[in-house]
């Protein structure tokens, strides 16, 4: 790393030197749930307390995390807290499933999320960066929003092949914010229920909430089977529907793929369009990085890409995506509780307990980075195609590894690359602009920048408009 490390330090909540009492872990984990997790969390390898009556480990050792996700990861399930917030847009689809139904959609849904059907959806992520576009001014924009709505775009049009703008689609958006900044906040009944029926009464905005969303996800697909025939050839609904069982042959029936589209849409919109604004904040600190990028961008459009390899020519791109996701994960941490006892190295586990992996803070931690809190794409050169060191987990690791990790990879790399292709993007906003976590790291105000025009880009470079 040949740069000043000091450079690009940008402000986070200050952690707290002492464990918080529960009381205030309870209110702050409604509001930011980064402001709970001590500073020795971010220099030890495991830390331990009693929360809420549950024994709670910190964990940062790579392999105890592996052991959690990967080596036992049977004896792991996702957390009440989690599962009872989630259910209402997640309904019974991949990522709340479990056992053997989990298994079964797992094997059925990778392979439609290799690389190679990726790279079919191109086109629709090349829509959704014109789309892009089509919206941006010169002048002062919320390039938050701007890039929430392109991330919505590209998944309606990879999942659905309709716009977001479409009369099917429209109201989706709005329901998937309406979920994240209100129905799917963990609530005191959350904790202290014993199962997902629990206090239902107490609940029942979801219960409402959950009507609108799948009356919303069947005013799409109506959108969608509306299309002339052909139209819709290469989306993803279009996969679930050829999907076959491996073992036994057996389809998904049509409640299934609503279960899956209502799980996508919802698990890979927000993840993705945040992990886009945290690249373009943290490119607008950086000119230089900016320029290497347009310098690949100059030397090979979005418009001349055809296949996913083609993303490979744009490695500082790259790099600064896979430091944005560093610093800020967009899924920031990944929860699990013991259904039986365990051992983690000298560590017993009892049934119940609660451990945490969260990469927010073994991204930002002190034995295995250096410079940790720096914005320092340069750490990544020559590594942008592998899948990083083994402290490095956005999109989580082991069997329930995050099925959308190239989908979302791909669709990011088309659309920052669309917009840094034509503009020059400067922040224009003295407000400072922390991460916070409810679910995802979201910024706690939604910055102004200027957006500048680039002259350097040939005329033809296109929109992305020219993927195959
Ligand atoms: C930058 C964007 C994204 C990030 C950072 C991200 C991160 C993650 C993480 C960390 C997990 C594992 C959670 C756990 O183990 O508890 C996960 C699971 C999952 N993600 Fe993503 N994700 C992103 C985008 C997407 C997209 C675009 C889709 C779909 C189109 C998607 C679909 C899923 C699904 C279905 C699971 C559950 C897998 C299972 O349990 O078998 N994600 N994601």
């Amino acid at each position: 790393m040949q740069k000043n490390l000091a450079a690009i330090t940008l402000p986070v909540p200050v952690p707290p030197e002492h464990r918080l009492p529960a009381w205030q872990v309870f209110r702050l984990m409604r509001r930011n749930i980064i402001a709970t997790w001590p500073r020795a969390a971010y220099e030890d390898m495991v830390v331990r307390r009693r929360l809420f009556g549950t024994d709670t480990l910190i964990i940062n050792e790579p392999a105890l995390v592996r052991h959690i996700l990967t080596g036992n990861a049977a004896n792991y399930e996702r957390p009440l807290t989690i599962r009872r917030p989630l259910r209402p847009a997640l309904r019974n689809g991949l990522v709340l499933s479990d056992g053997a139904d989990w298994r079964r959609q797992r094997r059925m849904l990778a392979p439609l999320f290799t690389p190679q059907h990726i790279g079919r959806l191109l086109p629709h992520f090349a829509e959704a960066g014109a789309g892009l576009l089509a919206r941006v001014t010169d002048g002062r924009v919320n390039l938050a929003d701007l890039l929430q709505g392109a991330a919505v775009d590209a998944v309606c049009r990879a999942l659905f092949s309709v716009p977001a703008e479409s009369a099917g689609a429209a109201g989706l958006p709005g329901l998937v914010r309406e979920f994240l900044d209100g129905v799917a906040r963990v609530t005191i009944w959350d904790i202290l229920a014993r199962s997902e029926a629990d206090f239902a009464w107490f609940v029942r905005d979801r219960v409402e909430f959950a009507a609108r969303w799948t009356a919303g996800i069947g005013a799409v697909i109506a959108a969608r089977d509306a299309l002339q025939p052909g139209t819709a050839q290469r989306d993803v609904m279009q996969l679930l529907r050829d999907a076959r069982d491996p073992e036994g042959g057996g389809a998904l029936s049509e409640d299934e793929i609503r279960e899956q589209v209502a799980t996508l849409l919802a698990a890979g919109f927000e993840t993705t369009a945040r992990a886009m604004f945290w690249t373009v904040y943290l490119l607008s600190f950086d000119p230089a990085a900016q320029a290497e990028i347009r310098a690949e961008l100059a030397a090979f459009a979005p418009g001349q890409a055809r296949t996913l390899a083609d993303l490979t020519r744009w490695p500082a791109l790259r790099r600064a995506f896979l430091e944005a996701l560093r610093l800020y994960p967009t899924v920031p941490f990944i929860s699990r509780v013991a259904r039986g006892p365990d051992r983690l190295g000298d560590i017993t586990i009892d049934r119940g307990t609660l451990v945490l992996a969260c990469p927010w803070i073994i991204h930002r931690h002190r034995q295995f980075w250096e410079a940790p809190d720096c914005f320092l794409p340069s750490r990544w050169v020559g590594r942008e195609e592998q899948t990083g060191p083994q402290h490095y987990l956005p999109f989580g690791a082991g069997p329930r590894i995050c099925l959308g990790a190239a989908f979302a990879q791909t669709e990011a790399m088309v659309l920052l690359a669309t917009l840094l292709a034509r503009f020059e993007i400067v922040l224009d906003d003295d407000r400072p602009v922390l991460p916070q976590v409810v679910l995802t790291t979201v910024p706690t105000v939604e910055p102004w920048f200027r957006l500048r025009r680039w002259a350097g880009m040939p005329s033809d470079a296109g929109a992305g408009a020219g993927f195959a």
